[in-house]
Formats: structure tokens, sequence, C-alpha cells
């Protein structure tokens, strides 16, 4: 069986870095619009009895990708590919995934059975927002973690003596403690709420001791900077020397670069599971980190086989 990728438009980059590391094909195909903007899709090669893994971002513009992710799927499965799995390094809707009022859309349970009626076998995903996700599926889903690539990072540039993790809001606890005790460094939480009217993230509390420590905020996603600002404000407030934050999703909507760029977080890392590199051109506090080895041995491991636990022990 050959394994392949199917480059949607949203994560050609990293598409073509993954295809390169495994030495595999991308494979042929045309994503086009028609005049009134539906998509068109077209695999123009044989994919009969191919293990095909397909790309694709769930990022702004949001439906535009999931849709044309989708059609992708279900020409594949017409074209009588064997396996198909979705490679979505970020998974967008994943904030809704429950009824937090009374008449809500959990949309994060729509697009599973979207994308499972499209055609998909499995799912490969990084650092999803809500990882009772999985559950929505009954198909094989892996999520990777970003934390063994931001441990390294973080321990070549700075000294862990005097370091704290600290998670910006409650529901990034897990997250942030994983970090920390694979760094050996204690954690700092930040009781966040977002305002019901505005929808802006406000610090309650920081729990936990900052005065002069080296603080290192963890997140998934950064999408307006709010929660990001509000909590560099919070801990340089509470005495912290120095802010500086991991951020795995590249989102950046809104006034999120003003707001960074405004604020006193000395250095702001995000992942290329988005592209981000136009944004974030000129703004040196922003540092990319390159996620693509780490898919490309997930993805080798789901083809030959292989524990994709293993990778972060
Ligand atoms: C929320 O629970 C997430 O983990 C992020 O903290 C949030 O999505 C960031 O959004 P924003 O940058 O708009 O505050």
């Amino acid at each position: 069986m050959k394994m392949k990728i199917l480059a949607c438009n949203n994560s050609l980059f990293l598409a073509k870095a993954v295809a390169k590391i495994c030495n595999i094909a991308i494979v042929d195909s045309t994503i086009a619009r028609f005049s009134d903007s539906e998509i068109s899709v077209e695999i123009n090669e044989t994919v009969r009895g191919e293990e095909i893994f397909v790309m694709q971002s769930l990022s702004n513009p949001v439906n535009e990708n999931l849709m044309e992710l989708l059609l992708c799927l279900d020409a594949l499965r017409r074209a009588s590919a064997s396996t198909i799995t979705v490679v979505a390094p970020y998974f967008g809707y994943a904030r809704q995934d429950r009824k937090p009022f009374a008449r809500t859309a959990i949309s994060a349970k729509l697009l599973a059975n979207l994308i499972i009626t499209s055609g998909a076998d499995r799912v490969l995903t990084m650092d999803i927002h809500a990882e009772q996700i999985q559950g929505f599926y009954d198909i094989p889903f892996d999520n990777l973690y970003s934390s063994v690539i931001f441990a390294d990072e973080i321990k070549k540039r700075y000294n862990r003596d005097n370091l704290v993790i600290v998670s910006p809001d409650i529901g990034g606890v897990a997250r942030a403690r994983k970090l920390s005790q694979r760094l050996g460094c204690s954690l700092v939480i930040i009781d966040k709420r977002r305002n019901n009217l505005t929808k802006k993230a406000e610090v309650i509390e920081v729990i936990g001791n900052v005065e002069n420590k080296n603080c290192i905020i963890v997140d998934d996603i950064i999408d307006s900077g709010n929660t990001l600002c509000n909590a560099t404000l919070a801990l340089l407030e509470k005495g912290a020397t120095e802010v500086n934050a991991f951020i795995t999703h590249a989102v950046l909507s809104e006034r999120a670069l003003a707001n960074i760029n405004a604020s006193n977080l000395k250095n702001l890392f995000v992942t290329n599971t988005i592209d981000c590199k136009n944004k974030a051109a000129g703004i040196e506090k922003i540092i990319i980190i390159d996620i693509s080895s780490l898919l490309a041995e997930a993805m080798k491991r789901i083809s030959i086989g292989g524990s994709i636990s293993k990778l972060f022990n």
C-alpha cells in the first residue's frame, strides 16, 4: 500500500514539508472555485487502494477550509482510496464541545458527523482544545502534543531555577501541568472569566507565587490575544520579572497583533500548525516553531505501525 498526501489549500506549506521528510508524493489534485464561490475538487491521478493523508488546518476562513476538506474526503472515497486520514493540525470549532447555555449548537459534534460521513477513516490533530472531542468520533483519533517541542525550546532558552509555568485559565491546567512536570517547574493558574456581553477574557485571580519569577504562559490558541495580554499584565502586576508565552495555534484574529505589540510580553512562541509567517513578519517578539517533523513521525507510525504515545514519553 502506498502512502500519499492530499494537500488542501490551507496547509500546502506543511504538506510539502511533511512530504519531503517522509519522502512521499503529494497527490495531483485540483481544488478550484466556481464563479459563485462553490468549491470543486478533482483528483487527477488514481488513488485506488492507496493510503491517503488529507492535510488541512481548519483556521480562518474556517468554513471555506472545512468545506474544501469535506469535498476532498468525498472525492477520495469515491475514487476508492483504501484508507483516508484527516490531518488537521489545527482543529477548528473545538471550543464548542458542549451546551454552555440552554439552546446552543454543539458544533464540534456536528463537525465529527460531517467528517465521518464524508469518508474519513481516522483523524490526526495537535493540541485539540478539548480532548473529550475524541469521543465524538467512532474512528481512531490521535491528538499530538506540542509540549515535547515546547519543553526542548524552553530548556534551550531559559534558566529553569526561576521559571514558573502558567495556565491562563482553568481549562488549560492539564496542559500546563504536563509541561511544568516535564520541566520540573512549579505551576501557576489564572482564574479567567469571559464577560458574557463583550465575550472578552478578564483575569479574576492569579493562583500561585510569581514574585521575581520568569513566567511562561502555555495555551492552545491565541485568537484575539485578550487572554494572553490580560494574563501578562496580571503576572507583571503581581511582581513577575519577565513573561513569555508558548501557544500552539496562531489563530491571530481581530486586533491580536496590535494587542501583542502593545503588551509587555517579551516573546510569543507559536507553532506553524497555522501558517502565520506573513502575519507575524516584522514582529520580532513572535517566534515560529516548526512542528512538521512531529507530524511526519506520527503519520509514519500510523502507516507502518508504532506507538504514537511513545513520542511523548
Ligand atoms: C480558551 O479556553 C483557549 O484555551 C484560549 O485561551 C482562547 O481561545 C484564547 O482566545 P483569545 O486570544 O481570544 O483570548
